[in-house]
């Protein structure tokens, strides 16, 4: 079976290797070719890495890469019996794209999108099968992480839903229903504690005692600021100013020392900086 995954960002690319671990034949869009290079790039080093540890041989390498192609035209959604979308977190892009899968893919095709908030229904508007579309919401690192939050739209009908919860089993995630609501189920709790976090810094505290605190109390394997540096401080800044606008609701004010942050470029470990200091290979620096 072949997926496509439209986006070669960090969640792109790594849903792709996802898909391509578990057998699937998988090509990763992007109409960067930057993106691509970048994409193809981590993937190999950390497939390196694995063979270095001794996870997988050289030749299970080669076999995993093998499936996983890269191209830089949507057209090769064509023959995919499951599309999975992951660009930027801006309504119009995905609505833009949306369309061009719809109109590219093949009639039974599903399209998810791995949006981390925003409205699956509007986002399913800009196809002519908004009953073959629904939210597939992936965690980072996608290759590691267990979990996958389903969520349908107002049109998503059993057919889909019921293949898209199969089809996850076959990747070894565990399904949440979750519900089409700001941040669905995971990041409306985690990124408030995440914005709390970054509020005490604010407040005076040290990123690495707000960050021990929660790892030595509370079993985290990464505190709130390195996970929030991890991921990106935009990427949460965005879904944290999503959770605000969407519920209309004060208790998601996002901290303003984000906002600071993200202006300054200290964006985490992609930019080098962030609560903490990264070195070219990501290390943090003491
Ligand atoms: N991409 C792909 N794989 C990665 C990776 C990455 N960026 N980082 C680590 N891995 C893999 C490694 O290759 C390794 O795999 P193998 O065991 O097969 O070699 C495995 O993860 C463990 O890596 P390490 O031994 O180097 O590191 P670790 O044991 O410290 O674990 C971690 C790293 C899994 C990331 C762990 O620290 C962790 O679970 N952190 C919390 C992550 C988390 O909370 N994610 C959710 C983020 S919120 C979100 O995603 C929502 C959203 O909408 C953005």
């Amino acid at each position: 079976m072949k997926v496509a995954v439209v986006g070669a960002g960090l969640m792109g690319s790594g849903i792709a290797q996802t898909f391509a671990q578990a057998g699937y034949e998988v090509v990763n869009i992007d109409t960067f070719a930057s993106a691509l290079e970048k994409a193809k790039a981590n993937v190999d080093k950390l497939f390196d890495k694995k063979v270095a540890k001794g996870k997988i041989t050289e030749e299970q390498k080669k076999e995993i890469l093998g499936r996983l192609n890269y191209s830089g035209t949507i057209e090769d959604v064509k023959g995919a019996e499951l599309v999975v979308e992951a660009v930027p977190e801006k309504i119009d892009l995905k609505k833009t794209i949306f369309a061009a899968i719809d109109e590219q893919a093949d009639p039974d095709t599903i399209i998810v999108s791995n949006t981390s908030g925003l409205s699956i229904s509007e986002i399913a508007s800009a196809t002519k099968r908004s009953n073959k579309v629904m939210g597939a919401h992936f965690f980072y690192p996608a290759p590691v992480m267990k979990l996958l939050e389903l969520i349908r739209g107002i049109d998503t009908d059993d057919a889909t839903y019921n293949k898209v919860k199969e089809i996850a089993g076959t990747i070894g995630k565990t399904t949440v229903d979750a519900p089409e609501l700001p941040g669905f189920m995971v990041n409306r709790i985690l990124v408030p504690m995440q914005n709390e976090a970054a509020f005490m810094v604010m407040e005076g505290c040290d990123p690495t005692d707000v960050d021990n605190a929660m790892k030595l109390g509370c079993n985290f394997p990464m505190g709130p600021l390195e996970l929030t540096d991890f991921v990106g401080v935009d990427i949460m800044l965005g879904t944290m100013k999503g959770l605000y606008s969407g519920f209309c609701d004060s208790k998601y004010r996002p901290c303003p020392l984000l906002e600071n942050m993200v202006k300054a470029g200290h964006l985490g470990k992609k930019s080098g900086q962030g609560f903490y200091k990264y070195d070219e290979n990501g290390n943090k620096i003491d």
